[in-house]
């Protein structure tokens, strides 16, 4: 049965005339919004949408009818990076931040990636799906649509694959898109200690295969850094991906002027995430490529470190989009909104362009943005209903204000009580 949800107050970041995969610099202030307006949905899709004036008797005969006064409806969010799969929680390390310590010191106690993967490894298959389904629902409850699920705290050929099966079976029994990301180079586990080199053989020799064979992965990634995997190190690992077709992903410049940046491009990354400490030289190398800058306000959150030059990203004409690269180390949170927040206060974003980073330009740094992250004729119809709000000004603004009344995935009216 057709639905037609009526009577909405405003429906922002359709797609009328023209179609973009992604919006960059100033095209990031785009949005084509339609006051009074009504979407139809049928089956999976969305069929239809226009303004109220246009809406006939006999198109809403036979259909469901939802009555949307007052209330906006955006596409529901693309969190691009996410590592929901996890096993417990982690904040006694939490506590010792509060004291003092920091990230790379609690790491360095036997804390922070390798504690989860700890975790993870005395977690069963199902005990891990049914923690990460109840994450799954609460991003929906957030406002989620489609989300990037990484491994990286299996750091065994056993336990990568147990993540990367767990996340797609939250993309088969929720209604959210998922897209999976092999991470296996996320740390050095302990038994490879001083022998990073080959750690990175058996990620090559042994899980890649492994997770090729049970199609478990869209993308790889490696977290390039220091004390972590080096730029050789990560080109070793995408050219072994790349035979099977995996495109990369790259934690790049959390820390440091890494290089990350630049080796993700050279790889063609669909997208460079973190990217706190970047400069000119970076964005004269993203320029023109087809990887997308992507930014994770609430790591820098967390870790309170200095934001990521996004203002500049911007004005160089960049793509960029914003995740809530939801893990229990560095940012225990899924909350797209208060992401949203968080860049337009410390990243100087706009309202529009926080809401173009965290829909359209999500989708494409999931390889979606064909099917997701606008509100266009044929996509997917995953739709947000808001609470009633005063303006799209709003959304960033109110920080810990719930916004999401009603959501629909796929189609379906999904309850979000
Ligand atoms: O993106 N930087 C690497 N990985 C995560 C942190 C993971 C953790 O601490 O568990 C991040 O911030």
């Amino acid at each position: 049965m057709k639905i037609i949800i009526i009577n909405i107050k405003e429906i922002v970041q359709t797609e009328r005339a023209e179609r973009v995969s992604v919006r960059s610099g100033a095209g990031m202030s785009v949005l084509d919004n339609i006051r009074d307006g009504y979407i139809v949905i049928n089956g999976e899709f969305i069929e239809e949408f226009g303004e109220m004036s246009n809406l006939t008797e006999e198109q809403t005969t036979g259909a469901k009818i939802i009555d949307a006064a007052g209330r906006m409806v955006l596409p529901a969010f693309c969190d691009s990076h996410t590592h929901l799969v996890y096993a417990g929680s982690r904040e006694m390390e939490y506590i010792d931040k509060i004291r003092g310590l920091s990230y790379q010191e609690i790491a360095a106690r036997g804390g922070g990636i390798l504690n989860s993967a700890q975790l993870l490894h005395n977690t069963s298959e199902k005990d891990l799906l049914n923690q990460t389904m109840a994450r799954a629902w609460e991003i929906i409850r957030f406002g989620t649509g489609a989300v990037e699920i990484k491994s990286g705290y299996g750091l065994t050929v056993e336990d990568e694959v147990k993540m990367l099966r767990v996340a797609r079976e939250i993309g088969s029994s929720t209604p959210l898109t998922v897209k999976t990301t092999f991470l296996g180079a996320h740390a050095v586990p302990l038994r490879y200690r001083d022998r990073r080199e080959e750690y990175v053989d058996e990620i090559i020799t042994e899980m890649i295969p492994a997770v090729v064979s049970e199609n478990l992965a869209d993308f790889i990634d490696v977290f390039t850094e220091d004390g972590f995997f080096s730029i050789a190190d990560t080109e070793r690992i995408f050219e072994a991906g790349a035979k099977y077709g995996l495109r990369p992903k790259v934690h790049a410049n959390q820390m440091s002027f890494s290089g990350g940046v630049q080796v993700g491009v050279k790889y063609n990354a669909i997208s460079v995430d973190h990217l706190e400490f970047t400069g000119e030289e970076e964005f004269a190398a993203l320029k023109g490529t087809g990887t997308i800058a992507t930014v994770l306000p609430g790591s820098t959150f967390f870790l309170e470190m200095e934001y990521a030059p996004v203002r500049d990203m911007i004005n160089f004409g960049l793509p960029v989009a914003i995740a809530t690269n939801y893990n229990p180390g560095s940012s225990p949170s899924g909350d797209m909104k208060f992401m949203m927040a968080l860049a337009a206060l410390k990243m100087k974003m706009t309202p529009y362009e926080v809401i173009n980073a965290s829909t359209i330009n999500g989708a494409y740094a999931m390889g979606i943005s064909n099917t997701h992250g606008t509100i266009a004729v044929g996509k997917v119809a995953n739709l947000m209903v808001t609470k009633p709000i005063p303006s799209i000004e709003y959304i960033p603004y109110a920080i810990s204000t719930p916004l999401v009344e009603r959501m629909f995935l796929k189609g379906r009216e999904i309850d979000v009580r």
